[in-house]
């Protein structure tokens, strides 16, 4: 990739051409999204400045979507910082939803102007973008004219990608023809429930959609592909490392001789290189990857920790660290008791014990603890067994609720609690409350509530977090709602991290001087709230680090309701007994607003109290297909140090 003198962003080249010997696509691997993107900005950047020199038009095929959404941002940067000109620049959009308004806020021709051509000084006639708004009985002719638009453009230069969980690039679904042109598209069922959250529900989402073809986007000159985020980790894999199928569109761009994928960590983790690096080549051993692989190597023979053999390694690309370890005897044993001593029932720490072995320390107790949750529920969803240990084990825990999480409370139950409130006092509210349904009325379901809507809302999703932590027995006092600023639009689409954001989070933990910090650890959505909320409690460590207060403070980060740390990921594991998963249960059902069929489900159909459930019973049943103890439920955790 090209990349600016002043800012070379670092990315780890693969060691040898042996490690890509899996890989069929060229892919680069980068630390998180935002040194992806600032790659991918400076390649677009460089490539307008070439084209500028040239005297010629710069021609840019462009995505929507939350992946290239700080691409865009670092381009606008660009453009009101460094002076950066996109006068010769025309674009080329990939798709629209079919049929859809260009008002409506979930159009793409919305979403090009709110998070790039508003900001730039792109000549409005070079932008295209296919058109959602004609009848059906234009679309054909409507395609044609976009393709012949293009090749008169010159083709495109460099064609931008996401890819969507089904492994679609641009609204390709599976089954979408190589030949394929521009044109108008089923959308998977898969799409559809992705883009839901935006649409406020599956049911308002578009069937169809007009698209770019697969040959159309083959047949630009240069073609960079990024995915961010462990939920793209799997189709990735099967795009790089498979054969060139239908079934997964992206696998097309095999055939492209110009085409690199632009990954983080969590996008890359399962390809072979990545995921079990032992396997592809020479591999320097130690004892947190030693662990990785021996759980790795149990679950694909299906024996427990001690019962592995010298030829299990031989057999799985580990005999160098078989021979590092002298005997599989001595090897098991290790491995079994570094994640043994993962496991505690204190997660405070054990006052007055020897805690050589144990997750945390004994002392100070007992402990002051924070437990920041994105929403009001993640917290109780992800660690209410944690939670509840901690206060009976007598450590002072606060809450923090991270934003008022007031979008996911749906129109019908926040009117149900006004309808309430006025039943008791009609005359008294009678004003406010008739100006509160004409406000439900008159913004129907699609637009950003107004503030009033919102404060109501925030207020439901507040009284049911403190039904929650009375339950768990901790005082109001110690509960503490942040309402970052950054969330606070209204809808789905969230403002950037600002100072205030920052500076809330850092006042909170100077007044609690904690001696333990939970935070939601999630890497699956890159610009999901969970991630954002984890990004601001990490720069307002990082600018405490020096405070004398932070030497005694842990950081523990828990995963929210979508998914778990991988079992070598886990530095403690908080076993609970079948009454402890009851008080959980228990804790999670005063979120009613965000049980039966919530807003933002997201794939998952299941209820976050049984999909906490099944999540901690799952790892405890790893724990136990490893020969440690059987429990009936475990929590994890990995350990941050700043
Ligand atoms: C968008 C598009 C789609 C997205 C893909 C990934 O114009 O054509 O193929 O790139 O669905 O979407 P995100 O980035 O939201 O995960």
């Amino acid at each position: 990739m090209n990349q600016n003198k002043s800012k070379v962003i670092k990315y780890k080249p693969p060691g040898s051409f042996e490690e890509t010997r899996f890989e069929k696509l060229h892919n680069i691997i980068y630390n998180n999204s935002d040194e992806g993107s600032l790659s991918i900005a400076l390649s677009i950047a460089q490539l307008i400045k070439e084209k500028q020199s040239q005297k010629k038009n710069c021609v840019l095929g462009l995505a929507t979507g939350s992946s290239p959404l700080s691409v865009y941002r670092e381009l606008i940067r660009m453009h009101k910082e460094e002076g950066l000109s996109f006068k010769n620049v025309i674009t080329f959009n990939l798709d629209e939803y079919f049929p859809l308004s260009k008002n409506d806020i979930n159009s793409y021709d919305y979403f090009m102007n709110e998070n790039l051509f508003n900001h730039i000084d792109i000549p409005k006639e070079n932008i295209n973008i296919p058109n959602g708004e004609i009848s059906f009985e234009k679309v054909r002719k409507s395609c044609n004219d976009y393709e012949k638009k293009i090749i008169k453009a010159g083709g495109i230069d460099l064609q931008i990608l996401g890819i969507g969980r089904t492994g679609h690039i641009g609204f390709n679904e599976p089954g979408s023809h190589f030949n394929s042109q521009t044109r108008l598209v089923k959308l998977d069922d898969v799409t559809r429930f992705d883009a839901a959250k935006s649409f406020q529900g599956i049911e308002n989402v578009p069937r169809e959609a007009i698209t770019m073809g697969i040959q159309t986007i083959l047949g630009a000159k240069r073609i960079i592909l990024m995915a961010w985020g462990s939920n793209k980790a799997l189709i990735l894999k099967k795009a790089i490392e498979g054969k060139t199928t239908s079934l997964i569109p992206t696998s097309y761009l095999q055939h492209h001789k110009n085409t690199t994928l632009v990954l983080d960590n969590e996008s890359s983790s399962e390809l072979t290189r990545v995921k079990t690096p032992w396997l592809v080549g020479a591999y320097e051993w130690n004892i947190e990857n030693s662990a990785r692989a021996v759980i790795w190597l149990c679950e694909k023979t299906g024996k427990s920790i001690l019962k592995l053999t010298d030829s299990d390694y031989k057999e799985n690309g580990m005999v160098d660290l078989l021979n590092a370890s002298g005997s599989s005897y001595d090897l098991n044993i290790k491995m079994f008791n570094k994640l043994q001593h993962t496991i505690t029932g204190w997660p405070g720490g054990k006052p007055d014990s020897d805690d050589s072995k144990r997750p945390e320390r004994k002392s100070p107790h007992p402990k002051k603890v924070i437990i920041f949750s994105p929403h009001p529920d993640d917290d109780v969803i992800s660690m209410g067994g944690t939670f509840d240990r901690l206060v009976s084990h007598g450590n002072e825990v606060n809450v923090a609720y991270q934003t008022s999480g007031n979008i996911a409370v749906s129109n019908e139950d926040a009117s149900k609690f006004l309808e309430v409130t006025h039943d008791m006092f009609p005359d008294k509210i009678k004003k406010e409350y008739e100006e509160i349904i004409n406000k439900f009325k008159s913004k129907g379901n699609k637009n950003p509530d107004p503030n009033i809507i919102r404060k109501l809302k925030s207020s439901i999703r507040k009284r049911e977090s403190l039904g929650a932590t009375r339950y768990i027995g901790i005082p109001d006092n110690q509960v503490h709602f942040l309402n970052l600023p950054f969330y606070e639009t209204g809808t789905v689409s969230k403002n950037p991290i600002s100072r205030n954001d920052i500076e809330i989070t850092k006042n909170l933990i100077k007044k609690i001087k904690p001696h333990q910090i939970y935070a939601a650890g999630d890497l699956a959505d890159p610009h999901g709230t969970h991630r954002v909320c984890l990004e601001i409690i990490f720069k307002a460590i990082k600018s405490l680090k020096k405070e004398p207060f932070m030497k005694d403070c842990w950081v523990w980060l828990y995963r929210g309701a979508w998914h778990e740390w991988e079992t070598y990921e886990i530095d403690m594991a908080v076993p609970m007994s079948p009454d402890q998963v009851l008080r959980k249960r228990n804790a999670i059902f005063f979120h009613q607003s965000q049980k039966d069929g919530v807003m933002y489900q997201g794939n998952d159909q299941r209820e976050f109290w049984v999909r906490a459930e099944q999540r901690n019973a799952e790892t405890a049943k790893k724990y136990r297909n490893l020969g440690l103890s059987d429990y009936e439920a475990i929590e994890a955790f990995k350990r941050y140090h700043f």
